[in-house]
């Protein structure tokens, strides 16, 4: 009895304590050591429990942290006060926080972080954020405050010079400086001077500061670093081959961003300093230029964006044994060897010059899967252009081909070939690729026709986009209606601008996963022309811009899976048939796109509603034109002229059975009458 009564107790207080733990409007975990006040309109910071170990005050309307706002706390490791709206901060307003290991800051509007003299320094403090707000220079005696801080993120403030106070030089493990997105313009020798020795160092983000000069031996301590990047700014090829001399030859660097530098001459000298560079970026350095040696250099290159530049031919880029992706689009390449590359996966050339693929110039690049050649101007690719590789993304869209052949690829996921010019497909086109394509776009093409058996057996395709050809007629008169009968797991089937009128029966009997067909922009008059009803997994239907001048609901009340379904810019006729697909339309649970839309689903008929909104027709009877009763009575007429008509001939054909059998009568009398005497036949009909 006294334990129950004890543990009652306990447990009461326990509760009790609980409701005290966690402040009013924010939730708590772990017990009470996760609290979360993010986006609750504060705009003080509530009174916390002892117990807390990771804060969340971000998104609120905090302006300012009184001294002691965090008094009490000796386990909090996490202060989360990223967008709210502080402007002065000083290190004082935190109080004692002794186990303090990661300040977010980012995102308010703080225009000086104060490093006070009082309190003690926080040495567990690892990682500070003040991004996105007003600073105008980097804080002053930090480390009086961070000793042993790893990360700092001053980036996108209004900071104008990096020069680092004498105080760096007491933080030793100080490794990650992140100043993009400020407005430096240039670097002295001296200002990163003050970093610690030795150089811990490993990366600094300088992108997007507004550069234009750094000094020669500005990075030239940083022997450390292993990512650098400068992209974004407007320095000169000359200078940054000096810079990076002075880094020196045994620089680690291993990622270096250059991007959207207007380098124009990319040199040998430039990069030989970085023997281990991993990640090299020269996208969009307005170069034309690149000299032969660069890549010699770099032989644990694996990471090569030179996308974006001018390059009508490369230096032998097969030096690069390492290399896994190479981004080359947007350049004015006509050729490009890649053969031997064993470890290259990803290779982008589109918008480039190509117009003839070659024979072997993939050879051993044996673990390539994608491969993009879109937007070049190519009109032939060789028989042996992809032997051996086994790619499994290959995209060929908007080139100038104009017959789809063989090229046996076998290991194909993707094939793209949307925006050529092709009319015609060889037999055996697509053969090799069967088991494994899942997407095939022949999209924008000239295609009337397809060879009979091109699909057989892609029982993996799961999207098929044939749209914008011109297979109207060829399904109409039946041509092409085995053409998907493999396609058993076809989810996605895009058949629009093809002048479609109709798709007989059969033509889609096996696509029982189709879940979405795109029918839009053709010339259907009635949908139940298109051999809808097979479609038994159908969720979404877009026949837009047809001919429908009604829908007939029966046909869609069959498709039981139906979601969505678009059927506007459709000329309807507003006579007397739509009410039933009016009602179905209000009423349904799919969603019917466009049609809260005033402009999409009109009426085109009878020309006195032509242009009103079909949902806005009254239906009474004084909107249906009298025709319609005139043909109806018509119809009435002929049921009824014709019902009467039988009913005469059934009684006529009975009194003339009636007069019939009295003549029969008539006539065995007269015979019984006249062969009495021969004794053949003596009984009379008792009928009569
Ligand atoms: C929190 O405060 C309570 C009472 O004030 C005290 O008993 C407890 O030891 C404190 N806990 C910590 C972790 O400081
Ligand atoms: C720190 O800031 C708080 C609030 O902004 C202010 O009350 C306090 O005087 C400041 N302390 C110092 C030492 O600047
Ligand atoms: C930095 O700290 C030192 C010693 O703590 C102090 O003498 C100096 O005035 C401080 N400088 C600034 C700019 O606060
Ligand atoms: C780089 O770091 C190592 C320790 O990892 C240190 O010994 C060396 O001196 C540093 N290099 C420079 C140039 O500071
Ligand atoms: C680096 O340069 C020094 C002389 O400047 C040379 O002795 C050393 O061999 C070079 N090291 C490498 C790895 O090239
Ligand atoms: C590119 O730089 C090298 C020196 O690194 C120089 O010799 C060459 O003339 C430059 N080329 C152009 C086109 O500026
Ligand atoms: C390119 O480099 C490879 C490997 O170093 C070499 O075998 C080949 O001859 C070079 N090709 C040209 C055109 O310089
Ligand atoms: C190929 O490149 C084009 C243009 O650069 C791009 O639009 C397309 O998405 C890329 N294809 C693939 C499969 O990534
Ligand atoms: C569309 O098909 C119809 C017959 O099905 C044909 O008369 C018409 O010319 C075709 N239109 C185009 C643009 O091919
Ligand atoms: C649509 O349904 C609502 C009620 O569900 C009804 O008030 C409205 O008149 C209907 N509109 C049409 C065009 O049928």
């Amino acid at each position: 009895m006294i334990l129950v009564v004890i543990l009652v107790t306990l447990h009461l207080c326990v509760t009790g304590l609980a409701v005290t733990q966690c402040p009013a409007s924010c939730a708590c975990y772990n017990d009470y050591t996760t609290v979360d006040c993010s986006q609750r309109g504060l705009t003080a910071v509530p009174r916390l429990s002892n117990l807390t170990v990771r804060l969340y005050l971000d998104g609120n309307a905090i302006t300012t942290l009184p001294d002691g706002a965090f008094r009490g706390l000796p386990q909090l490791g996490v202060l989360n006060l990223q967008d709210n709206d502080l402007r002065e901060v000083n290190t004082t307003s935190f109080g004692h926080l002794p186990n303090l290991q990661q300040l977010y800051l980012g995102g308010n509007e703080i225009t000086t972080f104060t490093v006070t003299d009082e309190g003690p320094a926080y040495t567990r403090l690892q990682e500070l954020e003040i991004h996105g707000n007003q600073l105008r220079e980097i804080p002053l005696n930090l480390s009086r405050f961070a000793p042993n801080l790893e990360t700092l993120d001053l980036s996108r403030n209004h900071i104008k010079s990096c020069r680092l106070d004498d105080s760096f030089a007491g933080m030793y493990v100080l490794r990650q400086v992140d100043l993009h997105g400020n407005q430096i313009r240039g670097i002295e020798d001296a200002d990163f001077a003050a970093l610690a020795w030795p150089v811990m160092l490993k990366s600094l983000n300088l992108a997007g500061c507004d550069l234009f000069h750094i000094s020669d031996l500005a990075f030239s301590m940083m022997a450390n670093l292993t990512f650098l990047s400068l992209a974004e700014n407007q320095l000169s090829w000359q200078n940054l081959e000096h810079v990076f001399h002075a880094m020196g030859n045994e620089s680690r660097l291993l990622q270096l961003y250059l991007q959207h530098v207007p380098l124009y001459n990319i040199s040998t000298a430039l990069l030989e300093s970085f023997v281990h560079l991993q990640t090299l970026d020269l996208s969009y350095c307005y170069s034309t230029h690149i000299e032969q040696e660069v890549f010699d250099n770099l032989p644990s290159l694996e990471i090569l964006r030179l996308e974006g530049n001018a390059f009508r031919e490369l230096g032998n880029i097969t030096v690069l044994t390492s290399l896994r992706e190479l981004y080359l689009h947007d350049n004015q390449l006509s050729t490009v060897n890649l053969r031997g590359l064993e470890t290259l996966q990803v290779v982008d050339l589109s918008r480039n010059r190509f117009v003839h693929l070659p024979e072997h110039w993939l050879t051993d690049t044996n673990v390539m899967h994608s491969l993009n050649l879109s937007r070049n101007a190519i009109t032939t690719i060789h028989n042996a252009a992809f032997h051996k590789v086994s790619l499994h993304t290959l995209d060929l869209s908007y080139n100038r081909l104009h017959v789809l052949h063989s090229y046996g690829l076998l290991t194909m996921r993707r094939l793209l070939l949307s925006h050529n010019l092709l009319s015609r497909a060889t037999e055996d086109a697509l053969n090799s690729m069967h088991t494994l394509i899942q997407e095939l776009d022949l999209s924008h093409n000239r295609f009337t026709t397809f060879p009979r058996y091109i699909l057989d057996d892609f029982f993996a395709l799961q999207r098929l986009d044939l749209s914008s050809n011109q297979l109207g007629s060829a399904l109409k008169d039946g041509r092409l209606t085995g053409l998907f009968h493999s396609l058993t797991h076809l989810q996605v089937l895009h058949l629009c601008s093809n002048n479609i009128t109709k798709i007989p029966h059969s033509q889609f009997r096996y696509l029982h996963h189709l879940t979405t067909l795109y029918i839009h922009s053709n010339n259907i008059r009635d949908l139940a022309e298109v051999s809808l009803d097979d479609l038994k997994s159908l969720s979404k239907l877009d026949a837009s811009q047809n001919r429908l001048s009604m829908v007939d609901i029966t046909v869609l009340k069959k498709l039981q899976y139906l979601e969505v379904v678009d059927f506007s810019d459709n000329p309807y006729d507003c006579s007397c048939g739509l009410p039933p697909y009016v009602r179905w339309l209000n009423a349904t649970v799919v969603t019917v796109l466009h049609l809260s839309e005033r402009n999409r689903y009109l009426c085109s008929l009878p020309t006195n509603l032509a242009g009103r909104n079909i949902l806005t027709i009254k239906h009474s009877r004084e909107t249906c034109p009298k025709r319609h009763y005139v043909h109806d009575l018509v119809l009435l007429g002929i049921v009824v002229a014709s019902v009467v008509g039988v009913v005469v001939l059934v009684v006529l054909v009975f009194y003339f059975g009636k007069i019939c059998r009295k003549l029969k009568s008539w006539q065995y009398k007269w015979q019984v009458r006249y062969r009495e005497v021969s004794g053949v036949e003596l009984t009379v009909d008792s009928t009569d």
